[in-house]
């Protein structure tokens, strides 16, 4: 079986350690930027769950799986990747909803009226498919189908994109934004959340929006916009110092920027603060020069493992809008408050 997992195009050399690793029987090779093949013995199924990480620790980095029931010539003639494409709707049950992805240079609008004449353009959405028909072209021409539950994203390549709010106050909103997605997260609606470098707000913003009690702790300032928020109290410190005198929260955020060790380290600290039930998300930075891919992973795991030894479950993944970092999401042990 041939699949393709899709990261960002710097992670590229961070996915293929983590394939090694996890997948030391299967074939690995370089399908475009961002995007690698892989040649396995197991059935997709299989392959996507590992990957993915139900019940473990799965890709860190990937952000996408696809798999190609079809391996055509990057060259190959339309109407063969036609066929293929046809092959593909014919696996999906009727009624079902279905999307396509079509990863090309220039028009796809050929590639999609078929898909839409062949499985129904009724049943096609975009948001919520059932099914995920993918064509990428990069090295050869990859088309397959799988249920999008198993693709760990629904949006081409990983690449979740959100619209520009005239209240945004950062661009880290769609960090968070995406990780509540990504994993799933229902926050609560009431009950106290804590902020750690919270300035100028942006994650603070999303936490009040939801009807969070919010301390944001940052010896910067935050926007103007929040600085009369009656449901916000901003303590112009730094974590460490805040920390010893915290409260328990029923969710704990980390943007700080702060090298990954230390971060895992605060967020350790903060374990016994989150209540039973409770969440936490940071984002875990990862050093940009001057370390190894292997140096990258080898940190990574430091640090997941420190912090599995603090929560009762902890999810990572590189999300399209980390850049040179991780998202982390913890939740709370019987140790904790
Ligand atoms: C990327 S910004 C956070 C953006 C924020 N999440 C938002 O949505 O607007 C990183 C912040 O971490 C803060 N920071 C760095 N070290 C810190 C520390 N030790 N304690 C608290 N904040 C810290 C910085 O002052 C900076 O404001």
């Amino acid at each position: 079986m041939t699949a393709l997992i899709a990261c960002s195009p710097e992670s590229e050399g961070l996915l293929t350690l983590e394939l090694r690793r996890m997948l030391p029987d299967c074939a690995l090779k370089w399908a475009a930027d961002g995007l690698v093949r892989v040649e396995s013995e197991r059935a997709f199924e299989e392959l996507a769950r590992l990957i993915s990480g139900e019940g473990a620790r799965g890709c860190v980095f990937a952000r996408q799986i696809a798999p190609a029931q079809a391996v055509l010539p990057a060259d190959a003639p339309l109407a063969d990747v036609l066929a293929a494409v046809h092959a593909a709707c014919r696996q999906i049950p009727g009624g079902h909803r279905w999307n396509i992805h079509v990863r090309m240079a220039g028009s796809r609008g050929d590639i999609e009226t078929a898909a839409e004449e062949a499985a129904g353009a009724a049943a096609r959405s975009r948001s919520e498919p059932e099914k995920l028909i993918s064509v990428a072209y990069a090295d050869a021409c990859y088309v397959g189908v799988a249920d999008a539950s198993l693709c760990l994203s629904t949006w081409p390549g990983g690449e979740r994109r959100f619209r520009k709010e005239e209240a945004r106050i950062s661009r880290s909103e769609f960090k968070l934004l995406e990780a509540m997605e990504a994993f799933g997260l229902a926050l609560p609606r009431t009950g106290t959340a804590l902020d750690l470098g919270a300035a100028p707000g942006g994650w603070t913003r999303i936490l009040l929006e939801h009807g969070l009690q919010v301390t944001a702790v940052d010896p910067a300032g935050l926007d103007a916009r929040l600085r009369d928020h009656p449901r916000l109290r901003h303590v112009r410190a730094t974590a460490e110092q805040f920390i010893p005198d915290a409260a328990a929260y029923a969710v704990i955020v980390n943007d700080m920027r702060m090298s990954a060790e230390r971060s895992a380290a605060v967020m350790v600290s903060c374990a016994g603060m989150l209540q039973e039930g409770g969440t936490a998300v940071m984002t875990l930075k990862l050093p940009e020069r001057g370390v190894t891919s292997r140096g990258v992973l080898d940190l990574t795991d430091r640090c997941l493992n420190l912090l599995a030894s603090a929560y009762a479950r902890v999810r990572a993944r590189q999300l399209f809008h980390n850049r040179s970092e991780l998202t982390v999401v913890m939740e709370a042990g019987s140790q904790c408050a």
